[in-house]
């Protein structure tokens, strides 16, 4: 059995003040023995006072972005032992508003991936087609290229480790959410490309969270789909309600 995972990316909202008391307030309220997991994903300035307000709670600190070396001259960049220095146990690779707004390719998330795990993080690694290809019937070739590509290299241990997030760019932040079915036949297919590239056990354990326009009215549908372990949530996971029904549809 995957344990679900619900995970905030607060992208780039928030100020100091509004960044903890979100984190406290969703860490006084997710309790150790739901079954889930629970992660928030702060701007990196805030990471390390949303991980003092996280402290003891069940709630898993996450970055949004890392680069792949591990020190040295990269103006502005942040390394996984940084990361791991402020608290955090997950960071987000690869999110389309880092491929299309950003131009990170396949190479560079797959050289965040590599680092990030050979530091000891674990990393959610997003992929999603747009809405063009979509309708020129592509998804599912898009989706087996990023896998590939952003993912090259992992050996089936490696692979047990991370996490994957389907977003389809269409449905990020636009309100419009993959139906159930269409999630879960794109959290399917990519559950069979695991299958065929590693094995039946790396197909059945890693996690596949969804995200695109997650709402408390949508969770519960999209999260029991069989293939659906979880959601990386965006905009819903900035009011402590909205993202604890989120979690409760995990549940
Ligand atoms: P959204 O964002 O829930 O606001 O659509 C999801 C994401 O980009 O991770």
């Amino acid at each position: 059995m995957r344990r679900p995972f619900i995970a905030g990316n607060w992208k780039m909202t928030q100020d100091r003040a509004s960044a903890v008391a979100l984190a406290s307030g969703i860490a006084q309220r997710v309790g150790a023995g739901n079954g889930v997991d629970v992660a928030v994903c702060p701007p990196s300035c805030y990471l390390d006072a949303v991980g003092q307000a996280l402290t003891g709670s069940a709630v898993g600190l996450g970055a949004q972005n890392m680069y792949h070396e591990p020190k040295g001259a990269f103006t502005g960049e942040i390394s996984a032992a940084m990361l791991l220095d402020v608290g955090c146990r997950y960071v987000i690779l690869g999110h389309s508003e880092r491929r299309h707004i950003l131009g990170e390719t396949d190479a560079d998330v797959n050289k965040k991936v590599l680092a990030a795990l050979a530091a000891g993080l674990v990393p959610i690694v997003c992929v999603g087609e747009t809405l063009d290809e979509r309708e020129a019937g592509k998804t599912l070739d898009v989706i087996r290229t990023q896998f590939t590509g952003s993912l090259a290299g992992l050996d089936a241990g490696q692979m047990k480790q991370i996490v994957i997030a389907y977003e389809p760019v269409w449905a990020i932040g636009t309100g419009k959410t993959a139906t159930p079915e269409q999630a879960e036949e794109v959290h399917f297919d990519l559950r069979k490309i695991m299958v065929d590239c590693y094995d039946e056990a790396v197909g059945q354990t890693v996690r596949i969270q969804y995200g695109g326009s997650v709402k408390p009215d949508n969770a519960a549908a999209l999260l029991s789909q069989p293939n659906i372990d979880g959601a990386l949530v965006g905009g819903a996971s900035l009011d402590v309600d909205s993202f604890m029904e989120i979690i409760a549809g995990a549940a």
